[in-house]
């Protein structure tokens, strides 16, 4: 049985990677056609699977599977629908058709639980197409910002206005958050989008804390001028001193083990040959395990970037989009999800998450627990992210077992 839903699984993420913006590449930004897509077809999963279904406010795709008697407080569970820009096919998915195959295996056994259980496709894991993420998330845990819906994509469309074009309704957006007493817990299924699992062997294991994230929006202006006329000693080069503040960055962030630091996306303007660029626009992705370790780094980073910018007579701009604090997966779940682990037979490895996941933002709400599955070489946000059937089996089953046998906390 779990093979099959194991198959489901495969054929499901195969299905879902179909809803893409871009041909013979998967990529699906929050509140996109594709999104939209991808959200009516998985309500539609949720609802074969016994649960009523709905798409919030907010975007999110929530099936609820009722307990015993009506109205109980739910085990949440889910990850997101949403890729980055040229995806695999994995990333956030696998949890979330995971999470209805679950569902969908206690409905066909008829069996009802001592609690809900309410599984939740987020929107707006990856944060790429606004300056801001978690939305759906901490949307549902009642942290999100209220200035997040004013955040603008690179057409200048608001959170707002693309709620609206997606069928949502903003105003009620505040609906959506859960009272503690409402969630159990959250737990989700996730790859583990690192080389670890694969390196011991193991098909799934147990996360202990997802790192905190800083993200910023970095704007340097200098002086456009003609590529042809200018001396070097009198340029104001924006990209010059970008790249010389990038080389800074991955300086910094070698410094110390589990610190790291990315520049993913870099914009130059005017953006022509022959033209010495004005303005320079690129963003920063720092984390680590250690809150205080993240803050410094950016502290330094910050400092080596205003001494670069002042030293070459450039203009520096630095604005912070994402603070994620890094969120510690509760021991009272880590021990379910080990147990249910150790009784499919397998050894219980515990290890922290350098990606980050909608439980940064679920656990302002209600404890959370992650169980990892291995994927091929630890690679992700790549196309060429790849799972097995056998362990993505092995993950459905063990997840299935920790809902069956879940006790909430006393
Ligand atoms: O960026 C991350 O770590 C996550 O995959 N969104």
């Amino acid at each position: 049985m779990a093979r099959a839903a194991g198959q489901t699984v495969m054929s499901r993420l195969d299905e879902l990677a179909r809803f893409s913006s871009d041909r013979g590449a998967l990529t699906r930004l929050y509140l996109s056609t594709e999104h939209k897509s991808a959200a009516l077809q998985t309500q539609i999963w949720m609802q074969e699977a016994g649960m009523q279904a709905q798409i919030d406010p907010v975007a999110n795709v929530v099936g609820r599977y009722e307990g015993r008697e009506p109205g109980l407080p739910a085990l949440l569970l889910g990850s997101h629908i949403d890729t980055v820009r040229n995806a695999g096919k994995y990333g956030g998915c696998l949890g979330v058709v995971a999470a209805i195959e679950a569902v969908a295996a206690l409905h066909a056994a008829g069996e009802r639980l001592p609690f809900a259980i309410e599984v939740i496709a987020f929107g707006d894991e990856e944060g790429v197409r606004f300056p801001v993420t978690l939305t759906g998330s901490r949307t549902v845990a009642g942290t999100l910002d209220p200035g997040a819906l004013d955040a603008e994509d690179s057409d200048r469309v608001s959170v707002r206005e693309a709620l609206q074009l997606f069928g949502c309704n903003p105003l009620h957006i505040y609906q959506v958050a859960r009272s503690k007493n409402q969630a159990l817990a959250y737990c989700e299924l996730h790859i583990e989008q690192g080389p670890v699992l694969e390196a011991e062997k193991l098909p799934v294991g147990i996360v202990t804390a997802i790192n905190g994230a800083s993200r910023y929006r970095v704007q340097i202006d200098g002086i456009a001028g003609h590529a042809g006329t200018v001396p070097m000693r009198l340029r104001q080069d924006a990209l010059a001193a970008a790249a010389e503040c990038v080389l800074a960055i991955e300086k910094r962030c070698t410094s110390e083990p589990d610190l790291v630091g990315t520049v993913g996306k870099l914009a130059t303007h005017p953006g022509a040959t022959n033209v010495i660029p004005g303005k320079v626009v690129f963003t920063i992705d720092v984390r680590s395990p250690r809150d205080d370790h993240r803050h410094a780094a950016a502290a330094d980073i910050r400092r080596m970037m205003e001494e670069i910018c002042a030293r070459r007579g450039v203009a520096l701009t630095i604005d912070p989009t994402h603070e994620g604090h890094t969120a510690t997966c509760a021991p009272w779940l880590r021990e379910q999800i080990g147990r249910a682990i150790a009784a499919e037979g397998l050894p219980v490895r515990e290890l922290p998450s350098g990606a980050g996941h909608d439980g940064m933002a679920l656990v302002d709400l209600t404890d959370i627990g992650m169980l990892f599955v291995r994927c091929k070489a630890g690679i992700s946000h790549n196309p060429a992210e790849a799972v097995t059937l056998d362990d993505v089996a092995i993950g459905a089953r063990v997840f299935l077992r920790f809902i069956e046998d879940f006790r909430p906390r006393q």
